[in-house]
């Protein structure tokens, strides 16, 4: 049992106190766990909070560490609500503006959009991306009590007015600076300016620009590479975001599966947000499919599900005898229209059996025997053992998700069941079968909107009186601003660095709400497709 420490302990006090009333213990165990005591709103009094705090602990905690007796009397204390380990949260990882209704040349009200201030608790930002170029924006509205704290080399401007940064588990990362991306594409789908030509190697190209490209935005850095967001970060985030005066708290962060909301710390800083006029925007979670895979649950969080836009990415690989068939993936590398001879299964392969060679599966592929082949596999995973092993590219058999084009790290082409027996058949039915893949290209998606087959879905589990999620909004495949120093395949190996990149998640679709709720007030036009009936949508 390691030792109770006091100064840290104090730290997180000055932390999460500035507008409602949480403290963080750390308590006894070896891996320093903190918990999080909860006790409502800060009553006014000649005590400071912090100080108080401090000696409703010194009543409980007599000695050095806290046991689990302690953290049971520290729980009953009338004025304690709740108390509760800090766990880890992760985040839920440009036709979609058009396709909502909010063309480019839609009436705007700038000077009651550019008071609007998006609050992103997320991976933090990348300043210096031309998304967040504050042409055309006047100095931050008088409401705006924030600060610009993103660390050494972080400056903020009109457009994005202000960043601070929770590091308490990942001290050596002192810096809003986002290294994973994911923060840098919900800011930006939220309030980006607008910058033309934007794309990823030229897929999907177009003017990017958030849902209000004049709004401003402040950055909560809450979520590292191999840590996730931990929940006292959040939480001190939440506190922040309130007294620093944001209009709107977008946050593209869950659990796997909802808790008491007294024990979760996205509900409770929510709480406190909207006690101040604060609308908070979660996303749904991206384990769809089931029935109660919802995560946001909590009625005074708005909770976004993912659907499909009317642009769709596909991949075409077209086969020897000239059949072209239509893939999902999003691919920037070009084969310069060079057909490739096609392999599978036991032919490259030495390790294993036929089976798990036709699968591709990691650790069965031969570099010597892929060398200038396409690769032909029976799973969308074999991909990147493709990759590992440097095959060309890969045509692979789509069964993960079938309506999402991801960036993969080679030419690829995912294809539906169908497709896929064609060139199965193909492929025994010459000699010298060669595939080309092509780039990506943009096509239209007539059934759109669908929800989405990762979005989660209700009913909720916690109050089922209450549908979840509220609303959907564009979460596929959107082209977004990004940060350079993250991988765009999520792959360390792919070191390609890119300023824009497509993802698709739940994540992508809450900060297109973020902005819509509230211009829903401005110009009054319908934004959002209500679609309170996701939740029984898988209930038959
Ligand atoms: C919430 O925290 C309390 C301690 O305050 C604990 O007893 C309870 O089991 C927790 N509930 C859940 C659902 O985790
Ligand atoms: C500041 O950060 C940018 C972006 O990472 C980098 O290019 C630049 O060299 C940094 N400057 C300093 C002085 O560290
Ligand atoms: C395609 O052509 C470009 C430009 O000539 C070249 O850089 C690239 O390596 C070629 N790609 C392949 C797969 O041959
Ligand atoms: C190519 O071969 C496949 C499989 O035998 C077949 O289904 C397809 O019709 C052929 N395409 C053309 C254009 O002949
Ligand atoms: C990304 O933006 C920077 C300026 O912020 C620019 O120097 C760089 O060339 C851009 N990279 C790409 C791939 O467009």
């Amino acid at each position: 049992m390691a030792a109770f420490c006091p100064r840290r302990f104090s730290f997180l006090l000055l932390a999460v106190f500035v507008i409602f009333s949480a403290l963080q213990v750390l308590a006894a165990d070896e891996d320093r766990q903190v918990y999080i005591v909860y006790m409502g709103n800060l009553v006014d009094g000649d005590q400071s909070p912090s100080s108080y705090h401090f000696s409703m602990l010194q009543e409980v905690v007599d000695r050095s560490y806290l046991t689990a007796e302690e953290q049971e009397k520290l729980a009953r204390h009338e004025e304690v609500v709740s108390v509760f380990p800090s766990t880890t949260y992760h985040p839920q990882t440009t036709r979609s503006w058009d396709f909502m209704g909010l063309a480019e040349n839609v009436h705007r009200n700038p000077t009651v959009e550019s008071d609007i201030i998006i609050g992103v608790i997320d991976t933090g930002i990348w300043p210096e991306s031309e998304s967040f170029n504050d042409k055309g924006s006047s100095p931050p509205p008088k409401k705006w009590k924030g600060a610009c704290e993103g660390g050494k080399n972080f400056t903020c401007n009109n457009k994005l007015i202000g960043a601070r940064y929770y590091n308490s588990y990942s001290p050596t990362d002192d810096s809003a600076r986002d290294k994973m991306g994911h923060g840098t594409h919900t800011a930006s789908t939220a309030a980006g300016n607008y910058v033309k030509d934007a794309s990823f190697y030229g897929i999907a190209k177009g003017t990017a620009r958030g849902g209000v490209p004049s709004a401003r935005i402040a950055a909560y850095k809450v979520c590292y590479p191999s840590v996730g967001c931990r929940e006292a970060d959040i939480l001190a985030a939440f506190d922040d975001a309130i007294a620093d005066g944001v209009d709107i708290i977008t946050i593209s962060i869950g659990e796997a599966m909802p808790t008491q909301f007294t024990n979760d710390s996205i509900a409770i800083g929510a709480f406190h947000a909207s006690q101040n006029g604060i609308l908070v925007v979660q996303s749904a979670g991206n384990k769809g499919g089931q029935k109660t895979t919802i995560a946001s649950v909590v009625p005074w969080i708005f909770t976004v599900a993912a659907s499909t836009t009317d642009r769709g990415i596909i991949t075409k690989a077209e086969l020897g005898n000239g059949s072209i068939l239509n893939g999902k993936g999003v691919n920037s590398f070009s084969l310069n229209g060079t057909s490739y001879p096609l392999a599978y299964g036991e032919d490259i392969s030495h390790e294993c059996g036929k089976q798990a060679a036709q699968n591709c599966e990691s650790g069965c592929l031969e570099t010597s025997l892929v060398k200038g082949k396409i690769v032909l596999c029976n799973t969308y995973k074999g991909i990147m053992e493709a990759y590992r092993v440097g095959a060309v590219g890969s045509v692979a058999l789509s069964d993960y998700i079938t309506d999402v084009s991801f960036i993969l790290p080679i030419a690829a082409s995912c294809l539906h069941e169908q497709d896929f027996h064609v060139v199965h058949s193909y492929f025994g039915s010459t000699k010298f079968p060669k595939v080309v893949i092509l780039t990506s290209e943009s096509g239209r998606n007539l059934d759109a909107p669908l929800v989405a087959s990762f979005s989660s879905r209700g009913p909720n589990t916690i109050l089922p009186d209450i549908l979840k999620p509220d609303v959907t909004a564009p979460g596929i495949e959107i082209l977004a601003a990004f940060s350079p120093l993250a991988s765009p395949s999520d792959n360390d190996d792919d070191d390609r660095s890119v300023n824009y990149t497509i993802l698709s998640g739940t994540s992508m679709a809450c900060p297109h709400v973020a902005e819509s709720s509230r211009l829903y007030k401005i110009i009054s036009s319908p934004l959002v497709t209500v679609c309170n009936q996701i939740s029984s949508y898988d209930n038959r």
